[in-house]
């Protein structure tokens, strides 16, 4: 197993590309005083990530998943650089439009699953792009889409994921109607009165290979060719970020090419892309204190002061997060430590068997990549703070 020393991360960052943390470390610093745990984002990176996305020459538009991470700052940088949204909720819309300060009506896409009805008659009613997942609606309440141009979100039956509970594909995920559904599909949306103007598609999130979008389009075409009037392909997101040091970077212009190639044999329609994570999670750390130190065993303990409860994602999906001492980050990773959370959990843990340097009480721990999936879904499980916002 290779080991890394705590200035191997400032050397391996200074050569290949030093993460945003490592530049900004006295900042962190200076919050963590004031904060004995903060999520902290990085709108420089945010926005890098955004004009990078923006640049892919085949894709239309790019609509930020905004469940990923809500943030008003986060929400306003984005909007900012050109990004458009995808809304899973009215709370969502309702919250984009408040940090916005605009209706934004033109810029959400509205992706409900399994929603109540009033929801999707809301939705119509606001004006928005809406997107059917499943053929119930049209089949319990056709009256509600008469005369409505909608998208609706097809399984395409490929795509993957970084854990099963993020493959949003196949008979076992609950998203998309399938491709075998598409006669009952056409003669429904028919009935109804409706036109198809978008098919909508999530493969799967944390891939890694830029060809799954390409074969994400090839596999809607089936269903695009069944509505005259559908003008949008919408690919989904799950674009990956790397967890690890060393990890491959996505690589940004192959997905343009692969893209590219699509267009170039189907240049009836759009491309749109639907990010996530690829848009905020390398832009956030979750800033914590050390509290206490032990050993059990061979085991070594470090515990910080926030837990599963502010970040879920080890626990859940068995997420690899990096962290870092970065009150020591000069000083050699000499021990191995299992990174556990005040939490009355033995799954509380941001990491197992880490190369850690000998550290003290209050040191400040950064746990990286934290700026997706991180704080939208923290809870105060154990009636503990949910670490406070905050943007540089
Ligand atoms: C419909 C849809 N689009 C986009 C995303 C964003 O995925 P990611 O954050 O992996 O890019 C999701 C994630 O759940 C989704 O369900």
């Amino acid at each position: 197993m290779r080991v890394f020393f705590a200035r191997d991360i400032l050397k391996m960052h200074d050569n290949e590309q030093q993460a945003w943390w490592v530049r900004k470390r006295n900042t962190l610093l200076d919050i963590a005083d004031k904060n004995l745990n903060a999520y902290v984002y990085d709108l420089e990176t945010i926005e890098k990530a955004a004009l990078d996305m923006l640049a892919l020459k085949s894709v239309s538009r790019v609509l930020y998943a905004m469940k990923a991470n809500f943030n008003p700052e986060v929400l306003r940088t984005l909007a900012n650089t050109g990004i458009d949204f995808d809304c899973v909720s009215p709370g969502e819309v309702l919250h984009l439009r408040a940090a916005l300060a605009d209706d934004a009506t033109g810029r959400i896409l509205f992706t409900p699953n399994f929603a109540p009805r009033e929801e999707y008659e809301w939705g119509i009613r606001e004006g928005l792009r809406v997107t059917l997942d499943n053929l119930f609606p049209l089949k319990a309440w056709p009256e509600l889409f008469a005369g409505t141009r909608l998208f609706v979100r097809i399984d395409p039956n490929q795509g993957g994921g970084h854990h099963e509970h993020v493959v949003t594909v196949g008979k076992r995920s609950k998203f998309g109607v399938s491709l075998q559904e598409l006669d009952e599909l056409v003669a429904l949306v028919d009935a109804a009165d409706a036109t198809i103007i978008g098919i909508h598609a999530h493969s799967g999130s944390g891939i890694l290979e830029p060809a799954n979008w390409q074969a994400v389009a090839g596999a809607l075409l089936a269903a695009a060719e069944r509505f005259p009037e559908v003008e949008v392909l919408d690919l989904g997101g799950g674009i990956g970020v790397p967890d690890k040091r060393g990890d491959p970077i996505f690589d940004l212009s192959l997905l343009d090419q692969y893209l590219a190639e699509f267009k170039a044999s189907h240049p009836a329609y759009e491309l749109w892309l639907e990010p996530g994570r690829y848009l905020v999670a390398v832009a956030g750390v979750l800033l914590a204190h050390v509290t206490q130190l032990k050993g059990k065993g061979d085991m070594q303990y470090v515990g910080v002061s926030t837990g599963i409860n502010a970040l879920i994602r080890p626990a859940l999906y068995g997420a690899y997060h990096e962290i870092v001492n970065l009150t020591r980050i000069n000083q050699d990773a000499s021990e191995r430590v299992t990174v556990v959370g005040p939490i009355c959990e033995t799954g509380d843990k941001f990491g197992t068997d880490r190369q850690f340097p000998a550290s003290k009480e209050n040191d400040v721990v950064a746990i990286a990549t934290a700026g997706a999936y991180g704080r939208v879904m923290s809870s105060s499980y154990n009636l503990r703070e949910i670490p406070p916002e905050v943007t540089i």
